[in-house]
C-alpha cells in the first residue's frame, strides 16, 4: 500500500509508487508512460478485440473455455483472478496463444547481427544450406508469416486452440516466437 493508501496491485500503481519513493524522476515516469500507452495499450486491446472476435465464431471454443474459467473462478476466493490462477488455465492459454498466432500485434521485429554468423537450413527437399550472415546485416523477421506458414503449421489459416494442448489438456512448452 502506498501513502495514498491505495494497493499496489497493477503495473500503473507499480510506477506512481516508483515515483513517490523517488526511484523515478519526472522522465523516467514520461518513458513508462508512453511505453504503457505504445507499447501495452495498443498490442492488448487489440489481442483482447480478435480473442473475442475468433471465440464469438467458434462457438464450442468459447464453450470450453468458458467453463475452465467457470471452474477457477469457482474454486478461488479472490476475484479478480490472480495471475498465478490464470497462468495455471491451459485451455485460456492455447486461446490467447492461438489468436496471437493468427493476428500477431506485432507482426515483425529486427535485428542486427553483431559479428559474422553462419546459419545452416533446410530447403523444401530437406538439402542443408548454409548461409554467412556479414556483421551489421539488419534481419527482418515477418513473425506474422512464418506463424501462419502452411510450411510451418498443419491448418495455420484455422483457428485450433487445441494445437497448443498436449494429449493430457495441458499446453505444452511449443512456441513459434515468444509473442
Ligand atoms: C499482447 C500483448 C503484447 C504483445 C503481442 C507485445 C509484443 C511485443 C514485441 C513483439 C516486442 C519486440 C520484442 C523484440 O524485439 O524482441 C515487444 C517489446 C516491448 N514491449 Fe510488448 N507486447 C505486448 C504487451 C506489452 C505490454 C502490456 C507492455 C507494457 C506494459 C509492453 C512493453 C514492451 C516494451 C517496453 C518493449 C521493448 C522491450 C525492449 O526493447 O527490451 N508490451 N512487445
Amino acid at each position: 500500500m502506498n501513502a495514498r493508501g491505495d494497493v499496489n496491485n497493477n503495473i500503473l500503481q507499480w510506477v506512481v509508487n516508483q515515483a513517490d519513493k523517488g526511484t523515478f524522476d519526472d522522465i523516467d515516469m514520461a518513458n513508462m508512460c508512453r511505453n504503457m500507452l505504445g507499447a501495452g495499450s495498443e498490442t492488448t486491446a487489440n489481442a483482447m478485440a480478435w480473442t473475442m472476435s475468433f471465440l464469438v465464431s467458434k462457438p464450442s471454443t468459447l464453450i470450453t473455455l468458458r467453463k475452465e474459467l467457470d471452474d477457477a473462478f469457482r474454486g478461488s476466493s479472490q476475484k479478480p483472478l490472480p495471475l498465478e490462477t490464470l497462468k495455471r488455465l491451459p485451455y485460456l492459454d492455447a486461446v490467447l496463444h492461438e489468436a496471437l498466432r493468427l493476428r500477431s500485434v506485432a507482426s515483425q521485429v529486427w535485428r542486427e547481427s553483431e559479428k559474422d554468423t553462419e546459419l545452416s537450413v533446410r530447403d523444401d527437399e530437406g538439402n542443408l544450406k548454409t548461409f554467412i550472415i556479414p556483421a551489421g546485416t539488419m534481419a527482418y523477421i515477418p513473425i506474422a508469416a512464418v506463424q501462419t506458414s502452411l510450411k510451418v503449421l498443419f491448418g495455420a489459416n484455422e483457428f485450433y486452440p487445441e494445437r497448443w494442448l498436449s494429449d493430457s489438456g495441458k499446453d505444452t512448452e511449443e512456441e513459434v516466437f515468444q509473442f
